[in-house]
C-alpha cells in the first residue's frame, strides 16, 4: 500500500518510523516531513495545510491511505476533500474535528451526553465575560474557543488575572479569530493523563495510556508548551480507571457524535484530569498527541497500518492491538527560548552516536537539513525516546541518549517520567 503521512513534527516521525516496519506498506511519503522522516520514506515539499496540493499529490501517486498528524488540516476539512475525490483518510471529517476545533462545541457535546467535565460558561461578549468573573471565585480557567496551538488556555489565580486573560483573548485578539468566543471554566485539581483511542465511529480501540509534561521547566514550573516529554504506560490510569474512561468518556463521545450527525473516525484523544471525584475531560483532540505518540508507538508490538486502515474503512472490530511489556519514555530537547522566541539554525551533534544505542529512537521534530548537517529549525527539536524494562530504566536509557546529543542552547527537562515512580 502507498501511504502518505501529513505533517512534519515528532509525532509524524514516530508514525513514519512505525509504519516503515509494516510489511503492507510498499511506499511511504511524508508531507512535508523532516530529516527524521526522510530516514523512513520520501519527504514531499507540500505544507500540511495545503489541502489542494496534498490532494493533487495523492491522486497523482494513487495513495491508498493518508494519515493526518496535526489538527489544522483536519479542521480545514482534508478528510472531506479527499473523500470527495475517492481518497481514503485516517482522521475525522471537518464536522468531527470540531471536537478539537471549538472548545465551546466540545463542552456542549459533553454536557449533552453526560460526559464528566468542568462546569463552564461560554461568552461572545467581553463585557459579559468580565461581569461573570466579578461574581465568581478564583481560581478559574479562561480559554479561547478555537485553535491556539495549546496556548489559548490561561489558569487564573485571581479575578485580576481572569480579566487580563479576557482582554488578551477577546480585546487584543492574541489568538486571532480563535478568541471570538471564550469559555470560562471551573479549575480542576488533580493529575493529568492522555487517553487516546482509535475509532471507526462504532468500535473504540484504546491505545496504551500516556502522560505528558506540559510545563517547560522541571517540577511543572514555567509556562505551558506543546509538551516537553511523555511516558507510557501511565500507572495513574489504573485498569479500573481506564474502564471508567472508556464507559463514561470514550463510548459516549463517539456515540454522541454519531447521534448528532457527525460520525467520528480517527483518533479520539481525551486530555483528562484525574480529580478526587473521578476522571474529567479537560479537552478532546482529534489527532495523535505530540509527544505522547512517540512513547506509545515504541510500545506497540503489533502493526500500525492495519488498525488505521480498518478504522478508515469502518471495520475496526476486526483488529486488536498488542503491546510490549516494556515502558517507554520520551524526553523532548528544545531550542533556547522555547516556548517563547527561540534560536534556529544551530548544528545538532551526537545524533549518530545516539542512534547506535539499543531500544532508543531519536525522533526529529524541529530539525532541518542544511548542506548535509542537521540543524535546529523549531522550538521542540527532538524527542529522544527509549524503552526499558520499567519506567525507571526507560528514563535512564532516554537520558543516556540525551547526554550524547548537543547544540548551542539546547534545553530539556531532567525529570521526565519521575511522576510515574511515585
Ligand atoms: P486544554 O488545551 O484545554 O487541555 O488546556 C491546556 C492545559 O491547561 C491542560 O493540559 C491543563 O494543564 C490546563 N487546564 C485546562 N483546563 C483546566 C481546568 N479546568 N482546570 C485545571 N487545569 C486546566
Ligand atoms: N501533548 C499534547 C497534545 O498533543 O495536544
Amino acid at each position: 500500500m502507498k501511504v502518505l503521512i501529513v505533517g512534519g513534527g515528532g509525532r509524524e516521525h514516530a508514525l513514519a518510523w512505525k509504519l516503515s516496519h509494516s510489511k503492507k506498506v510498499t511506499k511511504l511519503f511524508i508531507a512535508p516531513g523532516n530529516p527524521g522522516t526522510a530516514m523512513h520514506g520520501e519527504n514531499v515539499i507540500i505544507a500540511a495545510e495545503d489541502i489542494e496540493g496534498l490532494k493533487a499529490f495523492a491522486l497523482r501517486e494513487k495513495i491508498d491511505l493518508t494519515i493526518v498528524g496535526p489538527e489544522l488540516p483536519l479542521t480545514l476539512g482534508i478528510t472531506d476533500a479527499f473523500a470527495a475525490s475517492g481518497l481514503l483518510v485516517f482522521g475525522p471529517s471537518k464536522a468531527g474535528a470540531e471536537l478539537e476545533g471549538s472548545k465551546a462545541f466540545s463542552k456542549e457535546l459533553m454536557f449533552r451526553h453526560d460526559i464528566p467535565t468542568a462546569f463552564y460558561k461560554k461568552f461572545e461578549d467581553a463585557a459579559q465575560a468580565r461581569a461573570y468573573v466579578e461574581t465568581h471565585k478564583p481560581p478559574m480557567v479562561v480559554k479561547a474557543d478555537g485553535l491556539a496551538a495549546g496556548k489559548g488556555v490561561v489558569i487564573c489565580q485571581s479575578r485580576q488575572e481572569a480579566l487580563e486573560a479576557i482582554d488578551l483573548i477577546m480585546t487584543e485578539k492574541a489568538f486571532g479569530s480563535a478568541g471570538k468566543k471564550i469559555i470560562i471554566e471551573e479549575f480542576l485539581a488533580g493529575e493529568e493523563a492522555s487517553f487516546l483511542a482509535i475509532t471507526d465511529g462504532r468500535t473504540v480501540l484504546p491505545l496504551a495510556p500516556a502522560q505528558d509534561h506540559k510545563a517547560i521547566f522541571d517540577n511543572d514550573k514555567g509556562p505551558n508548551t506543546g509538551g516537553m516529554g511523555a511516558y507510557s504506560p501511565a500507572p495513574v490510569l489504573t485498569p479500573e480507571l481506564q474502564k471508567e474512561v472508556m464507559e463514561r468518556v470514550m463510548y459516549p463521545a463517539v456515540a454522541g457524535m454519531e447521534k448528532e450527525g457527525r460520525p467520528y473516525k480517527g483518533i479520539l484523544y481525551a486530555g483528562l484530569m484525574l480529580t478526587a471525584a473521578g476522571p474529567k475531560v479537560l479537552e478532546f483532540n482529534c489527532r495523535f498527541g505530540d509527544p505522547e505518540t512517540q512513547p506509545i508507538l515504541m510500545r506497540l508490538a503489533s502493526d500500525l497500518l492495519e488498525p488505521l486502515l480498518a478504522a478508515a474503512e469502518g471495520r475496526l472490530d476486526e483488529v486488536s492491538l498488542e503491546w510490549k511489556k516494556e515502558a517507554a519514555v520520551c524526553v523532548v530537547m528544545a531550542a533556547q527560548g522555547y516556548p517563547g522566541e527561540y534560536l534556529k539554525g544551530s548544528e545538532i551533534k551526537g545524533l549518530g552516536e545516539a542512534a547506535l544505542l539499543p531500544d532508543t529512537v531519536v525522533f526529529h521534530a524541529g530539525t532541518k537539513d542544511s548542506g548535509g548537517k542537521v540543524v535546529t529549525s523549531g522550538g521542540r527539536v527532538l524527542g529522544v525516546t527509549a524503552l526499558g524494562a520499567g519506567i525507571k530504566s526507560a528514563i535512564e536509557n532516554a537520558y543516556r541518549a540525551v547526554a550524547l546529543i548537543s547544540w548551542e542552547g539546547a534545553q530539556y527537562r531532567t525529570d521526565i517520567g519521575k511522576k510515574a515512580l511515585r
